[in-house]
This record gives C-alpha cells, structure tokens and sequence, in this order.
C-alpha cells in the first residue's frame, strides 16, 4: 500500500524541503508524486539537461524512506519550445491556436512535438530507470482534461485521412458508411476529407464525428505509448500509469488503459454539489477505474483539501478525508497519493488546497492525514493482494457514450447519468458491481446490465447471447440495438440485433417530456405486494411501445395511446433471462424492478442490516474477506453484524449491534 501525497519541489525554496519531508515521514508516507510539471526546471535551454535537483529532492525522500513517482512533464511543454514551434500548439473547432498560458497545449499528433518528447523521457528514464527509490512513472498528465483530447489542425487531418484509409480500405466505404450522399456531400478525392470543425450548419455527419472522436481516442493512446516504450526500455521494473478522470470520455480508457501496467485515478469527491450524492458519485469514478483494467488500481490525485480554481469547493470537514480514503482502499486503491502536500501561494491554483494550508505549518488535515497514515501502515500486510470481487457488472461502452453526446436524443440526456442510476441501485444496497467494458468476458457474473447499448459489435453481441443462453441474467434498455457500428441506423426492427434474445419488437417509440411523465404499473407478480398493478408509478424521458414475441411484461404503460403496452419485459432465452427496459421508471419503480431482477439473478448485499448512508465494500483474497463498513452522514448509525468479526482499526471483536459514530469505519475480518 503507497500512501503519500504530490509534491512540487520546484514551487518552494530548497531550504523548506528537509522540513515537508520530515512531516511527510511523520505520517508514515512511502511516496511522493514529482516532476509531472517541471519540464522548465529539467530543460530550462534546448537540449541542457538538468536534473541534480531532481537527485537532490529523490535522495533527501530516500533517507526518509520515501520513494517517489515520477512524471513525465509532457502536459506543460515550456515557452521556449511553443516559440520556436508554434506549430505544436493544437487547434480549436475554429481552427484558433490554444495558445500559451495553462496546461495541454500541444498536438498529440505533432511530429516536432514527438522528438521533444522522446527526448526530456528518454533523459529521464534513462537516469532514473535504475533508481530503486522510484517506484513508477506517470505519462503526461490527464490526457483529454480541459477539452484537449480532439485537436483540428493540418497534422490531425492528414493522420484522420490516414487514420480512415486504414479502417475503410477505400474511400467509396468511407461514403458508404456516413450516407455521404446526404446533401451531395460524397467525398471524390481522400484529400477532401475534413474534420468536424466549426461550421454554420446545424452539426455534422454522425458517422464523421463518431470516427474522428474514435480517431482522436487512438491518438492520445499511440502519444502515450511513444513514452510507454521509452520507459519500459529504460526502466525495468518500474510500473507505469497515466492519471485518468473515472468518468472523463472524451478517450476510451479501456483502450487507454491497455499499454499501461496500473490505472490511476484523479479523485475529488466535494466537487460534487449533492453532499447526498457524494459517495456514490465518488465509488462509480473508483469501480470505473477498477474496470479499466479489471486490476486494482492507484489514486494519483486524491482530494485533500478545498477544490478551487476559480471557485471554492466545499471544505472536507474533520473526519472526512479519511472516510473518503477508506472508500477508495475498499473500492481497490493499492495507492493514495494526495493532491497536493501544501497549498500553492501563487498561479492558477492557489486555492486549489491540499493538506497543509498556504502558511505551510501542519494543522487539521496534516493531523487527519497522519492518523490514516498510521493506520493505513499498520492494515498494509492485512490489504496486500486483496481486491474487491463483483457478482454484477454494468457496461460502459465508449462508443455508445460517444453517440449519445453527439445526439442525445433527449435535451440534457447523458448516458453516463443514465448508468448512474443503475450503480447507484447497487451501491445504495452494498451490492459490489464491476463497471466494465462490452469486451469483458461475462462468464463469472451474475448479473449483467448494458445501459443504452446503442451500438455493439457483432462479437460483442454473440457473447451477449451466449451469456444468456449459459444461464446469465442480461438487461438491455431503451436504443439496444438502434445503430450499427459506423453510426448509420440499423435497418431491422428494434431492438436490431438483440430482437431475438429479448423476445420484442418495438416499431413506435418517442421522448416523454419532463412536463408530461407517464404512468407505468407492475405486472402481476413482479413488484412486492401492494405494488402490483397499480399506476403509481412513472415512465420518464422515453418510451419504446413494446411488442411481446416470446417475452412476459414486468411493467405496463398506463397512459396516452401506449396504455396497456409492455415497458419492460423478460424473456427465457436458453438458461437465463434477458430483461429489457423501454424507459427510464422513476426510482422506486427501478427500485422494484431491479429488486425482481436481482432476485431472478441472485444477487445479494455483502451484509444486511445496514442503514442508510453506511457503506459496506469487501477486498478478498482466497476465501478470506476484509469488510469496509463506512459512515457517510455525520451522525452515529447502527449496524447489525451478521456474526463475530474482528475490528482491525480498534483491535476488538465486535458482533451484533454496532454503533458507529459519523464519519467512522470499520475494517472487519471473520473473528
Ligand atoms: C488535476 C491536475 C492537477 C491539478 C488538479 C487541481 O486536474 O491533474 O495537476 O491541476 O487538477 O486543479
């Protein structure tokens, strides 16, 4: 387990540094994140390297048993370089440079930009590849953040041409597969192809825009990988990560992901406006990260004080840095690196607060932050090779997030609130879910939800199938099916390639307005009694007006010329079931309606008796189980224990009845 916080070295007098070391020593840190910012301080003057103070800072962290994880510099390539190849800045949608000023300036595609690149990496590892006090490298930083992930200068277009010839073969299927001849827009020659920049008309072909995000995903994955094979050359030994942003989309992080040897996540919980909301929001970017690679996984940046830059944040009050930091080690973190060790005095981000305030003398969050460090240390042996297991997984796929941002169907629609909906389900009932790719292997869960899976490969489509047919339990919702996989519509009826396997048929669909909601109703026998059959329920956002060919309704519309017709059904396919929900139920009516599909699948909370605002998460190893119980309202609650268990924070057996005061944890294992 690392524990430790990003350090700036460069921000503060040389003379101050033995004195935060000395603190960070004190609360039982083992890492520090350096040097992803420092390019200036690395190569101040083309081609003159200098890194003594780097070997300064990394020896002085080393005698206090320290290790440190180095970063790339690339996200702040300096003035000097942008001057003399202003070439690299990237281009906007109106083909403006970004210009000077902040961070990610640069084109990922940019061949200038490349040789830069591998040279302040190449010096880099080639000086720290042996150093046993460095114990990974982060590429870059935050790929894609503050819109950089899509550039549309001359370099992207040209790569996008290529990028396309590769994918299509001929420029006849590139037609072919964006319906160009739509407004006589066909394309006669490759050099014609343009990107998707700004333009008086109403947007873009879909197709155009869905290849080019896909494209520019591809390009910030192949800049990453240039420095990957620098550092693995050079490095062996050390892993290596990028920071990613949870549910940031802009890159498809499964592909992302795949070069790297460990995930990380940016993690700032108060910047979510719902405190309520809070925990949920935070565990989804956490099991998200952990999907990425199926692998447990680090925090690179966790939050530590007030966020803000312009605006503050809410403050994490006491107790609360902790409780956020258990949550992560429970959701899979092997590393909790905090942002920032002390709170800048200058630049953009001097509000932006970390653990000691901007006069630099330990207080609240320093004391917070020792105490979990402690205990952190002490859990260490405890935690080592445990990871969290889920018998229900929910689907993100990229490519359906992308067309739904192109063309969101509904005003304000997102896809990824709409799978929030599902995890939340979950995670309000202590539920472990994995969030993964359509690619993963399905065998071992459970229970299966692919939310607005628009688009799906044929291979993709066929492990659905089979899934099911072995026994599984899948739910397809609302637009299953609707688009093939270049973006055109798909021809056959709905719900396309899963008509089959859900046993409907959908001809009639539309959007239900936030001012008209409908009404839905259960079917008998599938919501609790007292719920059955009555309209107390209802149908938001869309509707799909469901044939029955071979499926049994679980709910009904009750309202408008779709009365009576089935919005969600189940169908016995092989040995499983495949449920599809034509809608979004209001919550108590997903509540129900998940409930009963749980019930079909199995599905079980990790412990019973829990109150509401308390989690409980689980980190296994063999059969062995270390329990998380966490508080999340600041008043006491009380929780029922199923049977004896050790508390390994207060070195007690504790059963039955437990009063846990707001904030508190619990690390549990079987007494
Ligand atoms: C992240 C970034 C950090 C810092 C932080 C606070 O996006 O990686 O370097 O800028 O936000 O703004």
């Amino acid at each position: 387990m690392y524990f430790g916080a990003c350090y700036y070295p460069e921000h503060w007098p040389e003379e101050r540094w033995a004195y935060d070391l000395d603190l960070m020593q004190a609360a039982s840190f083992n890492v520090i994140r350096l040097a992803e910012f420092a390019w200036i301080k690395m190569e101040r003057e083309e081609g003159v390297f200098t890194f003594e103070w780097l070997d300064r800072i990394i020896g002085m962290a080393a005698e206090r048993g320290i290790r440190v994880m180095l970063g790339t510099p690339t996200a702040a390539p300096p003035k000097w370089l942008m001057d003399k190849h202003p070439d690299i800045y990237q281009k906007d949608i109106y083909g403006r440079s970004r210009g000077f000023g902040t961070r990610r300036h640069y084109c990922v595609n940019n061949r200038t930009y490349h040789r830069y690149t591998e040279a302040i990496v190449t010096q880099m590892a080639a000086r720290y590849g042996n150093n046993p006090h460095v114990m990974g490298w982060q590429i870059d930083n935050e790929f894609g953040i503050i819109d950089t992930a899509r550039c549309y200068c001359e370099t992207c277009r040209a790569d996008f041409i290529d990028w396309l010839k590769e994918r299509y073969g001929s420029l006849d299927a590139v037609n072919e597969a964006w319906g160009t001849i739509f407004s006589s827009q066909t394309y006669t020659a490759w050099e014609q192809l343009h990107l998707p920049v700004y333009g008086v008309h109403q947007m873009h072909n879909p197709g155009l825009v869905l290849d080019f995000r896909r494209f520019s995903s591809d390009a910030n994955r192949k800049y990453q990988k240039q420095q990957i094979d620098i550092i693995r050359k050079l490095c062996p030994g050390q892993p290596i990560t990028t920071n990613e942003m949870g549910k940031f989309n802009q890159i498809d992080y499964y592909d992302l992901s795949a070069d790297l040897d460990v995930c990380s996540l940016d993690l700032y919980p108060n910047m979510k406006s719902d405190p309520l909301g809070r925990p949920s929001y935070a565990g989804a970017a956490l099991d998200l990260t952990r999907g990425f690679k199926r692998l447990n996984f680090w925090i690179t940046e966790h939050q530590s004080g007030i966020p803000g830059a312009p605006v503050l944040h809410p403050t994490p009050k006491p107790g609360e840095l902790r409780r956020w930091t258990y949550q992560s080690v429970a959701h899979g973190a092997d590393a909790i690196v905090y942002f920032r060790w002390r709170t800048a005095t200058f630049a953009l981000e001097e509000y932006w607060h970390g653990i000691l305030q901007h006069h630099g003398c330990p207080s609240r969050k320093y004391e917070e932050t020792k105490q979990v460090g402690a205990e952190l240390a002490r859990l260490a042996p405890l935690l080592a090779g445990t990871a969290p297991r889920a018998k229900v997984a929910i689907l993100r796929c990229f490519d359906s997030e992308w067309v739904f941002e192109i063309q969101p169907h509904v005003q304000e629609y997102t896809y990824i609130t709409h799978l929030e909906r599902y995890y939340r389900y979950f995670f309000d009932r202590n539920i472990p879910v994995d969030l993964v790719s359509p690619e993963t292997d399905l065998s071992g869960y459970d229970l299966v939800i692919a939310p607005n899976q628009i688009m799906t490969q044929a291979h993709a489509a066929d492990a659905m199938y089979a899934y099911v047919r072995g026994g599984g339990k899948l739910v397809l919702d609302f637009r299953a099916g609707a688009k093939e996989w270049n973006n055109r519509m798909a021809e056959a009826v709905l719900p396309g390639v899963f008509a089959e396997l859900l046993g409907i048929a959908i001809d009639d669909y539309g959007v239900i307005p936030d001012y008209e909601p409908q009404g839905l109703a259960f079917a008998h026998g599938v919501a609790a009694s007292g719920a059955i059959g009555e309209a107390s329920y209802q149908a938001l956002t869309w509707y799909d007006v469901i044939e029955l060919k071979g499926a049994e309704p679980l709910l009904t519309y009750t309202a408008d010329y779709y009365a009576g017709s089935a919005a969600a059904t189940r169908h016995a396919y092989g040995d499983g079931f495949a449920y599809y929900i034509g809608t979004e139920p209001d919550d108590a009516a997903l509540a129900l309606l998940l409930a009963a599909i749980g019930r079909d699948a199995g599905v079980r909370p990790l412990l019973g008796g829990v109150p509401e605002g308390v989690e409980v998460a689980a980190r296994w190893r063999g059969d062995e189980r270390v329990l998380f119980v966490i508080n999340h309202t600041t008043q006491s609650r009380v929780v029922e224990l199923d049977e004896p268990y050790l508390d390994r924070l207060a070195e007690r057996t504790l059963h039955g009845r437990v009063e846990l005061p707001g904030n508190g944890v619990l690390v549990l294992t079987k007494a």
